[in-house]
């Protein structure tokens, strides 16, 4: 069976920075507040027009560069997103046309801040089952046009970006060991109005903000990322202690800190982006992997341990060597 392997990483940041302080001028918080909670200083926001497609597009061409591989050899696209540009055609679709790919299927995908788990898990399948050979999948938001601006519990969270990943096949045989080893997705929908929002076509026929019970939401987090992390090492027959890179959804600090401790993971193999980015929900990983090769963590041989929980609630792991 073909394997499929991880070729490279490419994200996009929006130009605009909001600071803490910014937003204490906003709502009633203080940048003491926002980093002793949260480990977050600041976030980027899209530019009036500048949508979810086009931060994904500069993400996926970035990872297609790094690949060396043209954009007509593409024959899937994953898209990971909340904050689509319209509720239908997907956004996935717009960025498909804006690389002049006109081969292949391209599709989004709404798992929230577990998007690029999921995305990636699907593409893994489908080069898996032989049904693609060359995919991007990519984790893209624009959060900031769905958050209550007034409501402090929630607004200083998130922020705007995205990133991708170009995964290609590998024959059976080839580059030996390395590729994604072991994938697990969860959904439990019990949970969904702990992290929602409170619009949308069918319902209200608006666009809706995001809500959440935050202190609900902290308290699965550890034990839910944790119980698919410790699955994904079972499956593939690796421990803890081998993992190079632990590249964690960019939450909080405190629940990455958290499932680093409880996995005994030294901080210098946890990729941190919080504190710059915020919350980018589907984006985040992608985001941190881009940051981690940039600064020569990430490389290849790289055994690296990603996970994600959000919205639904819906949680997973996927568990790569580079
Ligand atoms: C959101 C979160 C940071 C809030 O921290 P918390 O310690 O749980 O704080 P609480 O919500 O219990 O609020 C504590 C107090 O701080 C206040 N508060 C909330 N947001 C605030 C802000 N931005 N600035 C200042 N005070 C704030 C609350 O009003 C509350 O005040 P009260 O005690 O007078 O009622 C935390 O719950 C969290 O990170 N949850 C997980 C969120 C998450 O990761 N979501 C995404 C998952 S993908």
């Amino acid at each position: 069976m073909q394997r499929s392997v991880i070729r490279s990483v490419g994200s996009y940041l929006p130009q605009r920075i909001l600071t803490n302080a910014e937003l204490a001028t906003m709502v009633d918080t203080s940048d003491e507040w926002i980093v002793e909670r949260t480990g977050i200083c600041q976030r980027h926001i899209a530019a009036e027009g500048e949508f979810t497609s086009h931060l994904a597009v500069k993400a996926a061409q970035a990872a297609l560069d790094n690949a060396g591989i043209a954009a007509s050899e593409i024959d899937l696209i994953v898209l990971a997103t909340s904050t689509p540009d319209q509720t239908f055609p997907a956004t996935a679709a717009t960025v498909q046309a804006e690389l002049g790919i006109t081969q292949g299927a391209a599709f989004d995908i709404q798992a929230v801040c577990s998007g690029f788990v999921y995305a990636l898990t699907i593409a893994d399948n489908f080069i898996k089952s032989g049904s693609a050979s060359n995919a991007l999948v990519i984790g893209a938001e624009t959060f900031s046009r769905i958050l209550d601006w007034n409501d402090r519990g929630t607004c200083v969270l998130f922020g705007d970006g995205a990133g991708a990943v170009v995964v290609t096949a590998a024959q059976p045989g080839d580059e030996p060991g390395r590729g994604v080893l072991a994938t697990r997705l969860r959904s439990d929908g019990r949970y969904r109005d702990k992290l929602y929002v409170d619009g949308g076509p069918s319902s209200t026929q608006t666009v809706g903000h995001l809500r959440m019970e935050g202190r609900e939401v902290f308290k699965h987090a550890v034990t839910n990322i944790s119980d698919v992390m410790g699955e994904t090492l079972v499956q593939a027959g690796y421990e803890a202690s081998q993992i190079d890179l632990f590249v964690p959804h960019q939450a909080n600090r405190r629940i990455l800190d958290g499932t680093a401790r409880k996995f005994g993971l030294s901080t210098d193999k946890v990729v941190i982006t919080v504190d710059q980015h915020g919350n980018t929900s589907a984006a985040s990983i992608p985001l941190a992997l881009d940051v981690a090769r940039r600064d020569g963590r990430l490389h290849d041989g790289s055994l690296v341990l990603m996970e994600a929980m959000g919205g639904g609630f819906t949680w997973g792991a996927v568990l790569a060597r580079w």
